[in-house]
C-alpha cells in the first residue's frame, strides 16, 4: 500500500521503463479504463522530454467490448489510441489490440493467442473490476482459460456505463485469459480510490478462487505485484 498517488505511479512507471530499458522491445500489455490512466500520463510526459525510447516496444490489447470499436468514444481501444498510443508516438506496427466489431471473432481469438504464444508479455499492467475482474475475466473463470469471448457481469455492464455514458447496451466482450496473464513476466495489479477498498480487502485476504479472478495472481509463474494507494487500501486491515 503506498498511500501518496505519485509515489506509487513513480514506482510503477520506474519499473516498466527498467524493464525496456533491459529490453528494447519488450511486449507491454496495458489495461484501460480510469485506473491506468497516472501510469500512462507519466510515461507520457517522459517520451516528451525524451527521457524515454519506447519506439521498439510490441503492445498487446488486454480486453475490448463486442460491439464498438475504436470510433466509439468509451471504447478500450479508443481511450488507448487517444490517451496513449497517440501521444507515445506509437506506430500501427508496434500494435496489436482486439477489434470489438470485427465479423470474424475467431480470428481475433487465433491472433492474439498467436502473438501472446511467440512473443510472450514482458509487462502486464492490471486494473480490477468491482466484482475482482481482470481485463474480462468475470468471477467464475477458470485458471486455465485462454483468449476468448465472454459475457459480461451484471456488475461489469453495470459500472461500464461510465465509459459509454449509457449510450450502448454491451453484453460481451473479448479477453485474454488467465494462461496469458498468468505467464506475463511482470504483473502490476493496481487498485485506486475507495470504492475498490471492499474487493482490495477480499482479494487480499482470500486464497486463489474463480469468483475472485484477481485472486489468480497468487498463483502466478513470475513475479507479480500488487499496488494499492490509501484509498482502496482503506479496508485491509478492518475485522
Ligand atoms: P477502472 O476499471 O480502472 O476504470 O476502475 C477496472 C476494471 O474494470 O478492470
Amino acid at each position: 500500500v503506498i498511500d501518496n498517488l505519485d509515489e506509487l505511479t513513480n514506482q510503477v512507471v520506474k519499473k516498466i521503463c527498467l524493464i525496456v530499458k533491459k529490453k528494447p522491445d519488450a511486449v507491454l500489455c496495458f489495461a484501460c479504463g480510469e485506473t491506468p490512466r497516472p501510469i500512462m500520463n507519466k510515461l507520457i510526459i517522459l517520451h516528451k522530454n525524451k527521457e524515454i525510447d519506447f519506439s521498439r516496444v510490441r503492445i498487446v490489447g488486454l480486453d475490448e467490448w463486442l460491439g464498438v470499436d475504436r470510433e466509439t468514444v468509451g471504447s478500450c481501444a479508443q481511450m488507448l489510441y487517444d490517451d496513449f498510443f497517440t501521444p507515445m508516438n506509437f506506430r500501427e506496427d508496434q500494435i496489436s489490440i482486439f477489434n470489438g466489431k470485427s465479423n470474424n471473432l475467431q480470428k481475433e481469438i487465433t491472433d492474439a493467442t498467436r502473438i501472446v504464444d511467440e512473443l510472450g508479455i514482458d509487462f502486464v499492467l492490471l486494473g480490477i473490476g468491482m466484482n475482482g475482474h481482470i481485463g474480462l475475466n468475470e468471477p467464475g473463470t477458470e485458471i486455465g482459460s485462454g483468449v476468448r469471448v465472454v459475457q459480461l457481469s451484471t456488475t461489469t455492464k453495470q459500472v461500464m456505463g461510465k465509459y459509454f455514458e449509457g449510450h450502448f447496451d454491451i453484453q460481451s466482450g473479448i479477453t485474454l485469459g488467465f494462461s496469458q496473464l498468468l505467464n506475463s513476466r511482470n504483473i502490476v495489479l493496481m487498485a485506486t480510490g475507495n470504492r475498490k477498498s471492499e474487493i482490495v480487502k477480499k482479494i487480499v485476504h482470500s486464497e486463489p478462487n474463480i469468483d475472485i479472478p484477481a485472486t489468480f495472481f497468487k498463483k502466478s509463474n513470475y513475479e507479480s505485484e500488487f499496488y494499492i494507494d490509501k484509498d482502496a487500501g482503506n479496508d485491509i486491515y478492518l475485522e
